[in-house]
């Protein structure tokens, strides 16, 4: 049970944040000032979604990691910690930024700076979450081999 929670939260992590890199991306090419304030909006509301989720898939990472040796456990840990300074230290407060420039009707050069941050960190993420995942596919228990016939 935990494990399937463990997986489900770390795939809805790595869903919320590919979906805003997504569409911050597709509307910062195609969108008019009124898309992207909506994106903005959605962005920072999505945050509900994706910080219970990251709280979760970290927090039963680790217990499901308690014991292990294996390289592919510690490098896990070692990449949440850098997912979890990426969010809270960048891709927070730039969602916060972003969200009352765009309020403000304010795309100035300061909006595309913080802008290309929030895109730039966000990719570390996506990018961290999917090894994560790799690595925790590659974890899972292998069904045991039927034994070599006799004869
Ligand atoms: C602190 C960070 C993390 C640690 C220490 C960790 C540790 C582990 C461990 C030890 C397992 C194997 C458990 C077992 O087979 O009994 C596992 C499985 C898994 N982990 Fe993580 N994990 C972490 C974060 C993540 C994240 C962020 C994701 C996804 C983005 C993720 C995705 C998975 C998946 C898909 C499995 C396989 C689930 C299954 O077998 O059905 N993990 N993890």
């Amino acid at each position: 049970m935990k494990l399937w929670i463990h997986a489900a939260a770390g795939a809805i992590a790595l869903i919320t944040v590919s979906a805003f890199w997504l569409s911050t991306a597709t509307v910062e090419v195609l969108g008019d000032a009124a898309a992207i304030t909506m994106v903005k909006a959605c962005v920072l509301a999505g945050m509900a979604v994706l910080i219970p989720a990251m709280i979760v898939a970290g927090a039963s990472g680790l217990s499901l990691g308690r014991g292990w040796k294996s390289p592919a456990v510690a490098a896990k840990k070692r990449r949440m910690r850098i997912i979890a300074a990426n969010g809270l230290l960048v891709l927070m407060p730039s969602a916060f930024l972003l969200n009352s420039f765009a309020d403000a009707g304010r795309f100035d050069t300061l909006f595309t700076i913080v802008q290309a941050i929030e895109l730039i960190a966000g990719a570390v993420n996506i990018t961290l979450l999917s090894l994560n995942m790799r690595d925790g596919l590659s974890l899972r228990r292998k069904p045991l081999r039927p034994a070599a016939q006799a004869g």
